[in-house]
């Protein structure tokens, strides 16, 4: 079966799904994306993604496509075009087609793509029994990580190097030594105390949807949480760490540039909070809330 693209209105086969050659996601990453995980048929967080998305576009002045109700449906019918049950759906939406000036096009409408593809998420609970690693990298990117662009040379380039080293994720360190976030997604330690530790929402991160739904969940589990910057030293004496976000929803890290976390397995609060997240997810979470998205 062909794969089907969502094109500016149309729904199109892949060999045909294309944007102009001065699109300015193109040319100038001036763009904004979301990846939403699909579960036995369902959209996990939807609201939240969508909500997250028409903040980016406005920080940015993007116009917005079309209304949150459309954006669904169109969302939800590129899932079913490719007959995807398990997996994730990715949308981009750019300033749109123009002569390459920098600043802003005045009548230019933006490029709205999506596209669906299956994941197995057994692989993802694969991952989670056993823990991953994680290695550090220096962060390099711009200063509105809080806006989720397009621009990903920075991401792409530290999960190579996790890659390279044979891990899952690459834990970015900004100038201070500190710990901001994983090259896609959120980052995490639990203390001695069982205190979970993750930066406050700043425009240093992402403010991640699937983070905002384990929060929750830890506040109703009762887990304390400090929202503060901390150390790889800290992070590599933690009791347990872990990653969020879409795809990964809840995967222990158990160990950091080699040195192991813990006693090196996946511990019992971050198994806590992936049970907790997966049964969130199974939901769709309907009652979900909006998050605090960054200052
Ligand atoms: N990445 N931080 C960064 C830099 C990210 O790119 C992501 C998500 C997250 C987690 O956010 P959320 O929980 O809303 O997925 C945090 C997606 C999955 C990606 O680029 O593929």
């Amino acid at each position: 079966m062909s794969r089907i693209a969502y094109v500016n209105g149309q729904y199109v086969p892949y060999a045909q799904a294309g944007v102009h050659v001065e699109d300015r996601g193109f040319q100038f990453a001036d763009g904004v994306y979301e990846v939403v995980a699909v579960k036995d048929g369902g959209f996990v967080d939807l609201e939240g993604h969508l909500v997250r998305l028409e903040r980016s576009l406005d920080e940015l002045r993007i116009d917005r496509p079309m209304s949150r109700a459309a954006l669904s449906v169109v969302l939800a019918e590129t899932v079913r075009r490719n007959r995807v049950r398990n997996g994730s759906v990715y949308l981009q939406i750019t300033r749109g087609e123009a002569r390459r000036e920098f600043p802003f096009p005045t009548d230019t409408a933006p490029t709205f793509v999506a596209i669906a593809r299956h994941l197995d998420w057994a692989k993802g609970a694969a991952n989670a029994a056993k823990g991953v690693a994680a290695i550090t990298h220096p962060d390099i990117r711009w200063g509105r990580c809080d806006i989720k662009t397009v621009g990903l040379l920075p991401a792409a380039l530290a999960k190579q190097a996790a890659k390279e080293a044979g891990a899952y994720e690459a834990w970015l360190v900004d100038d201070e030594g500190f710990v901001t976030e994983g090259s896609s997604s959120n980052a995490w330690i639990v203390t001695k105390d069982n205190v979970l530790v993750t930066r406050k929402p700043t425009h240093e991160i992402l403010s991640g949807i699937t983070r905002s739904a384990v929060l929750e969940l830890a506040k109703q589990e009762g887990l304390k949480v400090e929202f503060r910057p901390f150390s790889v030293a800290e992070a590599q004496a933690a009791k347990e760490a872990f990653v969020s976000s879409a795809t990964s929803f809840v995967i222990p890290v158990v160990s950091l540039d080699g040195k192991l976390i813990g006693n090196g397995g996946p511990g019992v609060v971050v198994a806590k909070l992936r049970s907790l997240y997966e049964a969130h997810a199974a939901t769709h979470s309907t009652d979900w809330q909006a998050p605090f998205l960054g200052p």
